[in-house]
């Protein structure tokens, strides 16, 4: 079938809208009807080449070219169409797409631990991860897709591994959400920092991510969730969110957490800033207390490898730093669970979505998050 959908043809590029032509579903394959997807920052880190190398240089390395690629890897929408042997989806089902697929089967699925299943290293190699084959096309020409899903298409091929079934009257905003940016955000306090009742929590970037860190902390019963981001209009929000405190900077907010907490410092930070460089780290470990935890949940750029930290400070204080992809939790539990959080009113999905674009004007949407206008801008497909 034809589609229409947001395609880079190269780092640095503008999204263009393009004509897909998508294959057939085959075996475990279906075709989504995409009604809301969001803007994460981690499609700019593919157009900005933090997480992605231009053709060019793909060259270089002997690779076959990145691009061009769907973009898009949080959204939700409706089953229309099943391949054979598809047992976990039927057409009608709503579906919230998971950008680390679950197979289920492999030690990490079968360990509690989804978000690093073993189907995840596959979404960096060409084709479906059913098959390998290539089945979505520009003209002639084979297009990548990223995270296997492409959200920013009116229509999905994918593997049934990467959706999880949702309750059909949910509405679809705030399930596209759930499907990246509130389970990384959420999950980076709850599962990964373990934030306890009483805590001091620092959440560094205010965006789509940090937001939800904001509202997992103050639900694990942070004492004190202390909110830093440079824009006011982000402060303002994440006060909306559950912040008891915020700052413009990281280094406003150093002397004020050692005082408010009589010279402890914060028990958990958690990184949650558009991209993080290696310089942040020693200020943010600097505000972290004896045994706390620093979590860093931003994406680098992927050739960066130096990081200022003082391993003095890290072992003679017994501290630690934690990486997490999907908030380390698990897609098949976590994106129904935190739905109906949403049900119960306990948490906040609807006030997350700051802007709603069409798919033509994705070029805006982005713009706007680079400006700092959105907490989450979301495209709502007809
Ligand atoms: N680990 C994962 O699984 C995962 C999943 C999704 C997104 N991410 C990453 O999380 C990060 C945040 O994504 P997002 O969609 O929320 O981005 P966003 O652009 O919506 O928000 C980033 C926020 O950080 C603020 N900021 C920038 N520099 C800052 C600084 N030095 N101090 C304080 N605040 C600062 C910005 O003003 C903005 O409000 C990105 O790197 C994204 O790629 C990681
Ligand atoms: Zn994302
Ligand atoms: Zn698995």
């Amino acid at each position: 079938m034809k589609t229409r959908a947001a395609v880079l043809w190269d780092v640095g590029q503008d999204w263009k809208i393009e004509e897909v032509e998508l294959d057939d579903p085959g075996p475990g394959e279906i075709i989504v009807k995409t009604k809301v997807a969001g803007l994460c920052h981690s499609d700019e880190h593919v157009l900005q080449g933090d997480m992605a190398m231009s053709n060019e240089q793909m060259s270089a390395f002997g690779l076959p070219p990145a691009f061009p690629m769907i973009g898009g890897h949080e959204g939700a929408g409706e089953v229309i169409a099943v391949g054979d042997g598809v047992s976990t989806l039927v057409v009608g089902d709503h579906v919230s797409a998971s950008f680390i697929p679950s197979c289920g089967r492999c030690r990490w699925c079968a360990t509690g631990q989804q978000n690093l299943c073993d189907l995840g290293a596959r979404v960096f190699e060409p084709g479906m991860i059913t098959d390998g084959r290539v089945a979505h096309h520009i003209g002639g020409t084979d297009t990548a897709v990223l995270a296997k899903l492409g959200t920013f298409s009116e229509h999905m091929l994918v593997s049934e591994d990467s959706m999880v079934k949702i309750e059909s009257d949910l509405p679809f905003g705030p399930a596209a959400l759930v499907s990246c940016g509130v389970a990384t955000g959420w999950g980076s306090a709850v599962h990964r920092a373990e934030v306890q009742s009483g805590e001091t929590v620092v959440v560094i970037g205010v965006g789509g991510i940090g937001a939800n860190a904001v509202q997992g902390a103050k639900m694990a019963g942070a004492r004190r969730v202390i909110a830093i981001d440079p824009l006011e209009f982000k402060r303002e929000k994440a006060m909306e969110f559950g912040a008891t405190h915020t700052f413009a900077s990281l280094e406003e907010a150093t002397p004020a957490i050692a005082e408010m907490t009589w010279g402890q410092n914060a028990d958990k930070v958690i990184i949650t800033v558009g991209l993080v460089e290696g310089s942040m780290i020693a200020p943010a470990m600097a505000i972290v207390r004896k045994g706390g935890t620093l979590v860093v949940t931003s994406i680098a750029n992927m050739m960066a490898t130096d990081v200022q930290l003082s391993l003095f400070d890290l072992a003679m204080m017994n501290k630690q730093i934690k990486g997490t992809i999907f908030g380390s939790g698990n897609p098949r539990f976590d994106i129904p669970n935190l739905l109906s959080m949403y049900r119960d009113g306990t948490l906040k999905l609807d006030e997350l979505i700051t802007n709603s674009y069409t798919l033509d004007q994705i070029n805006e949407g982005y713009q706007d998050m680079r400006d700092g206008r959105n907490i989450r801008g979301v495209i709502v497909f007809d």
